[in-house]
């Protein structure tokens, strides 16, 4: 019997490669749309795409098992209009490309899994956000409303259709925890801006586990919030990273001085400063097993020496 295969669009970033990686070892031949194709040292299949137009690539969708879209211009730059202009187009573009891709395939993909973001809910304060909550406000949430809304306008009765509203990836090699490590272990790793901003954070293995649910199992339609079970406040978060790396104080990091080091870094204070408070309900209902639920296991995990 042939390998069946899985279209990661976007998959030559943090999330794609733990993902790539977990699908070869589970059988499934691993093809990587990138607009820079190059020389991978595992077994996955580069092919060029440019993110908005259909080209050879779309063959590569007939028959495929699922098609995962991971498509986006980071979004830790500065938020000036024309970034947020490119971070929105970056994602809505990829989900109109592979829509048309898929609407002219003769076997389409028997699940289309799209990226989107706890940043849709927008700043949450204290309030707990499961899925049935309304579109935040904000800059962040307006990115999301677009991107979700480009994927809930195709119409493909054949291929079943999720969207995964991820949090704060938490993984080794990638994403903020490693910078956040490094600030931490040189005295840096207060709480930032009053530390009472929630997180949404997930364990990589997790997030990876609950592509991997979603692509098996057909029971999984529609939006899920892809976070932990248990979100904690910016001061509970670094106090454990603190304690993780043993460096049991630091100082906080006020709002100014906070602003100040984005600016130095080319970053966005709002990612920091902003309340995120989500839950994964519908993971929890369908008895999704998480191997790091709560947070200290998380990083004691990730914080460990690799051999
Ligand atoms: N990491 C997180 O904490 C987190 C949280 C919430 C949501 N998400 C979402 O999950 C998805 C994957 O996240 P990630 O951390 O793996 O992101 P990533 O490392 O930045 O990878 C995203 C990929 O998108 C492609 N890309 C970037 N800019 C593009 C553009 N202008 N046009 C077309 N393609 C572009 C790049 O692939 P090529 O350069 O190879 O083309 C890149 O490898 C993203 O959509 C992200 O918004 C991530």
């Amino acid at each position: 019997m042939s390998q069946k295969r899985i279209v990661i669009a976007g998959g030559s970033g943090f999330v794609g490669k733990a993902l790539a990686g977990e699908l070869l070892r589970r059988g499934y031949a691993v093809v990587v749309l990138t607009r820079s194709p190059g020389k991978r040292s595992d077994a996955v299949t580069e092919v060029a795409w440019d993110g908005k137009t259909v080209g050879d690539w779309a063959s590569e969708l007939e028959g495929a098992a699922a098609v995962i879209n991971l498509t986006g211009k980071n979004i830790n730059c500065p938020h000036s209009p024309e970034n947020l202009r490119s971070i929105t187009a970056s994602r809505v573009n990829s989900v109109n490309a592979l829509a048309a891709a898929i609407a002219k395939s003769q076997s389409p993909p028997s699940v289309w899994i799209q990226a989107s973001a706890t940043g849709f809910y927008g700043d949450t304060k204290n309030h707990v956000c499961n899925e049935s909550e309304p579109n935040g406000a904000g800059a962040l949430a307006e990115i999301c409303r677009d991107w979700e809304s480009a994927f809930t306008a195709v119409d493909l009765p054949r291929t079943r259709k999720v969207t995964l509203r991820i949090g704060f990836v938490l993984g080794r090699e990638g994403g903020a925890l490693p910078v956040l490590s490094r600030l931490t272990k040189f005295f840096l790793g207060g709480a930032a801006g009053g530390g009472q901003q929630y997180i949404s954070w997930i364990h990589l293995a997790d997030l990876v586990r609950m592509f991997v649910a979603v692509v098996e199992q057909e029971r999984f339609f529609g939006v899920f919030n892809a976070v932990a079970p248990r979100p904690v406040t910016n001061e509970v978060f670094m106090d454990e990273l603190r304690q993780v790396l043993r460096r049991p104080w630091s100082p906080c990091v006020p709002e100014f001085a906070l602003r100040l080091g984005s600016w130095f870094m080319d970053a966005e204070p709002a990612l920091v400063l902003m309340s995120s408070r989500c839950t994964p309900e519908r993971f929890l209902a369908s008895e999704f097993r998480f191997n790091y639920p709560d947070l200290p296991e998380a990083l004691k995990d990730l914080c460990r020496k690799v051999k």
